[in-house]
């Protein structure tokens, strides 16, 4: 909202204490302050103003972890430069997004912010949304500044508790958490976002080995903003004893602006006096600072992006609802679907919409929804009437809400399921489940929801499970019991439409999980790329690395997700079976629709290195295809498999490839695929 007169902030601004700040929107509300910074400040800098468009800015977009089941590059981006498009309409320059942490586990309610388990995919991902939000030029007023955060291994902390400690080998961080990172400074995102947590006893905030990497190996140019409070917060950590202190150690690890701390403001001239920061040190930071001003080209026109007409037009705009529509029906994954139940005949027909969701328009829109409203949003319901199948009647009953213990509803809907031909079971999460600070410690459904699937289950209606939640799901009871599961997530501003679109048919589902579901949740951390062990987990045999009482795989696999139609793989096929030098292989596999829809799949190429001088994971993503088949077609896809592909950290750390036998994997998940052999050369 507006600053009023005598806020501790708009002095501030007018004794020109204020370089930036966050959390102001709209035009009006922007102008008002830039004009008061513009007048009153000494220097006249302009500010810069910042916000979490994270999924959209008031067209709320899937929440990112949905998005990323797409593996769809271009949709990824295009969300990114709508969300861009409405926020720098309304005022905003800068966006704490795309969150490109890696993230195993997901009792992280964080999880659902980034792009999930995968190092190679999140980082392409981690691009593209950099590219979406910023576009080729800073200054056009149809992007904003993005910030890859948060830098780093965020995702790694213990038991998936939010800001806990990360404990991880320089192994780990370099190998799997830094890269998505790197994507970003490769793809120029502007900023990068200093994380909360420790990582193996220095706090992300003072950790020179982050700096160096970035500043100096890296040689990144941007600004590096600390998280919320974070240079502070090393006195919690324990490694500053007073607010001085945690400066230097934020200077230290090369942040160049404090969110929110105080810590510079009130530190940083004393500390320049006493020499222990020197002046060189200030006006890297402050270069980095204008420099990010100069390129949104604030000091050509600081009002540039305040224009209330451009305001009014772009928000929420038909061809932004109908963008984040067609996102959203990318995102659904189809986990299961017995007899074919769906799609659904657009017929006659009576359909009980049972559970807490299925009129809901706020969860939908999932956690840091900017500006986001759920009035503008289209319910599950309103979806299914709007989709107007003459005949069809649909009978919405709550049942219980998401997370109680009533139960007092239940028998309505088991009656509503009764008089029904089927049952359209809405189940889930609320959206203030996942996020920061969202953590949860038991992943099944919260509340009594479970039960009331019971209850509906004892009818022996066909029951189609619609599942909205921010995180992957340990629910293996409810999968049994249900016909057909679909996950969609918190799919945003035209949830409803787009969920419709896809339980009829009008969209084939193409989503492919980006994160394992876990079979239950001390199953957790379970994801696809992980080390063989000495004792490979075998089912039914004992002394393997495996829980007694859950079986060796999660209930999902990553890159796992049905469609409506059949996609038959074979003929995987190399034109060689040796590499060497600068050389290639080209792997190719026909794939054909051999189902009754057209349709979508994202065809996998995974590799394995079977020996190498420390252990490798079983299998690593290292490709993969979005093709469109219509039924009864077929292609030929073809992947080159190349040195550079198969270079790791060796026992010396150095980025390399080893001699020897790979396993190449091609296929529909990580779980089901072909596979053959070749060999690397010296
Ligand atoms: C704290 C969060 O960790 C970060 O992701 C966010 O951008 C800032 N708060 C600003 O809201």
């Amino acid at each position: 909202g507006p600053l009023s007169e005598g806020d501790p902030y708009m002095t501030a601004v007018k004794n020109g204490q204020v370089g930036s700040l966050l959390n102001i929107n709209g035009v009006k509300y922007t102008r008002e302050i830039q004009e008061i910074n513009m007048k009153h400040s000494r220097l006249g800098i302009p500010l810069i103003f910042g916000y979490d468009v994270i999924h959209g800015y008031r067209t709320i977009f899937p929440v990112p972890l949905g998005e990323a089941c797409s593996w769809d590059l271009k949709l990824i981006e295009h969300s990114a430069r709508v969300a861009a498009e409405e926020a720098a309409a309304a005022g905003q320059h800068w966006t704490f997004a795309p969150m490109v942490d890696i993230a195993r586990d997901p009792r992280w309610g964080r999880i659902m912010e980034g792009a999930g388990e995968d190092t190679y995919l999140g980082s392409l991902i981690a691009s593209a949304r950099v590219r979406g939000f910023q576009g080729d030029d800073l200054a056009d007023t149809m992007t904003i500044a993005a910030c890859a955060k948060h830098y780093a291994a965020y995702g790694a902390a213990e038991g998936g508790r939010d800001y806990n400690t990360v404990d991880i080998s320089r192994r780990t961080l370099i190998e799997t958490y830094l890269p998505p990172f790197k994507a970003c400074a490769d793809a120029n995102v502007a900023t990068f976002m200093a994380a909360f947590n420790e990582i193996n006893g220095i706090p992300a905030s003072a950790n020179a080995f982050l700096r160096e990497t970035l500043k100096d190996k890296w040689q990144y140019k941007g600004m590096v903003v600390s998280d919320w409070n974070s240079i502070n917060e090393l006195i919690n950590h324990g490694i500053a004893a007073n607010k001085e202190e945690a400066a230097l150690m934020g200077m230290r690890a090369g942040i160049d602006m404090d969110m929110m701390g105080h810590v510079y403001s009130g530190t940083l001239v004393k500390l320049i006096k006493e020499g222990k920061v020197t002046e060189q040190q200030i006006d890297d930071a402050v270069h980095r600072i204008l420099v990010l001003k100069f390129k949104l080209g604030l000091f050509d026109d600081p009002y540039k992006y305040c224009n209330e007409e451009r305001e009014q037009i772009t928000l929420l705009s038909s061809s932004n609802r109908e963008a984040a529509r067609e996102d959203a029906r990318h995102s659904i994954v189809l986990l299961k679907n017995e007899k074919q139940l769906l799609p659904l005949k657009k017929a006659p027909g009576k359909i009980a919409l049972i559970g807490p969701l299925g009129d809901d328009k706020d969860d939908i829109l999932g956690n840091w929804r900017g500006t986001g409203r759920p009035a503008d949003a289209v319910s599950l319901l309103e979806g299914l009437e709007q989709a107007q199948i003459p005949g069809l009647k649909v009978i919405p009953v709550k049942g219980c809400d998401i997370d109680s213990e009533d139960r007092s509803h239940f028998h309505e809907a088991v009656q509503a399921a009764k008089k029904a031909d089927l049952v359209l079971l809405v189940l889930g999460e609320s959206a203030q489940m996942s996020g920061e600070a969202k953590s949860r410690s038991f992943l099944g459904l919260p509340g009594v929801q479970k039960e009331l699937f019971e209850e509906i289950a004892e009818t022996g209606k066909p029951i189609i499970l619609v599942l909205m939640n921010g995180r992957p799901l340990a629910i293996p009871w409810e999968v049994e019991h249900a016909g057909a599961v679909l996950e969609t997530w918190q799919l945003g501003t035209e949830a409803g439409n787009a969920i419709t679109d896809v339980l009829f048919g009008d969209y084939n589902p193409s989503g492919k999980l980006v994160a394992s579901f876990p079979f239950n949740t001390g199953q957790v951390p379970v994801y696809y790329n992980h080390k063989n062990t000495g004792r490979p987990a075998r089912e039914n045999a004992g002394y393997t690395s495996k829980y007694i009482d859950a079986p060796v795989k999660p209930l999902f696999p990553f890159g796992y997700g049905l469609s409506y139609t059949k996609f038959d793989y074979s003929n995987l096929k190399m034109d060689k079976t040796e590499l060497s030098g600068n050389d290639s292989i080209k792997a190719s596999v026909l794939v054909k629709n051999s189902g009754a829809y057209d349709g979508e799949e994202v065809v996998q190429l995974y590799l394995r290195d079977i020996f190498a001088s420390v252990t490798r994971p079983v299998m690593e993503l290292k490709g993969f295809k979005k093709i469109f088949l219509k039924k009864g077609e077929e292609k030929l896809v073809e992947f080159y498999i190349t040195r550079k592909m198969l270079e790791f950290y060796n026992i010396d750390m150095k980025y390399t490839s080893e001699p020897g036998k790979f396993t190449v994997m091609i296929g529909t998940s990580s779980e089901s695929y072909l596979k053959t052999n070749f060999v690397l050369k010296d």
